[in-house]
């Protein structure tokens, strides 16, 4: 599977199936692609009701006919623009075009309905973003429930946890890589994600992408 970071808490997974996780491209000043781009599809996974999460979601699935998975709320918004949706809950697992979504819980805010995670299943692999969100002990069962192989971890600090903390996750998810997101895209998430390498030691492996590098799991 082919992981690419579009910047900020987007990600583009390419596997047997198209998923965009948090595509905020438009007015995002470090994203590797523009909406204009994406002709190709399957499933748009959403986190939370924010603008730099939803972001471009419902136009990418209007254009390419891509499912939109998110929590109720955010999917009832999205069903009536017209687009397919599964709306789901924390706790809940979702399964459509192939790929698995079980959605966890996130310490954060939303505009509409409740701010998540979502572990992602697709050929084999499990991938866990865990959106934005603050340090939680719970995050200890989504590492011994699911197991993740690989997990998008916000490190940006002031709305989501920061360095120090994300490096705690870490410890906690037990994910066997990470890939730390939600930082640099504006002056006030500035991290380094060098740091987070040096704190997270050998708990994990930490790869580290420029938005628009892509790394294969
Ligand atoms: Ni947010
Ligand atoms: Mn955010």
């Amino acid at each position: 599977m082919e992981i690419t970071w579009l910047g900020h808490s987007g990600i583009k997974l390419q596997g047997s199936k198209t998923v965009y996780i948090d595509p905020f491209l438009t007015d995002n000043p470090v994203a590797s692609v523009t909406c204009d781009e994406i002709s190709d599809a399957d499933v748009v996974v959403v986190t939370h009701y924010h603008g730099d999460h939803l972001g471009d979601s419902f136009a990418i699935c209007k254009k390419t006919g891509a499912t939109l998975v998110g929590i109720h709320e955010l999917a009832v918004d999205g069903e009536a623009e017209g687009i397919t949706t599964e709306g789901m809950n924390i706790g809940g697992t979702v399964e459509t075009r192939g790929v698995k979504i079980h959605m966890v819980q996130a310490l954060h805010s939303a505009e509409k309905g409740d701010p998540a995670g979502v572990v992602i299943e697709m050929d084999g692999k499990t991938i866990y973003h865990a959106g934005d969100t603050g340090l939680t002990y719970d995050m200890k069962l989504i590492g011994e429930f699911f197991n993740p192989d690989l997990s998008f971890i916000p490190i940006g600090d002031r709305y989501t946890m920061g360095v120090p903390s994300a490096a705690k996750a870490v410890e906690f998810i037990q994910t066997k890589k990470v890939i730390p997101v939600h930082y640099n895209t504006f002056p006030f998430i500035s991290a380094d994600p060098e740091e987070f390498k040096k704190r997270v030691g050998d708990k994990a492996e930490v790869i580290i992408l420029k938005p628009g590098e892509s790394y294969t799991l």
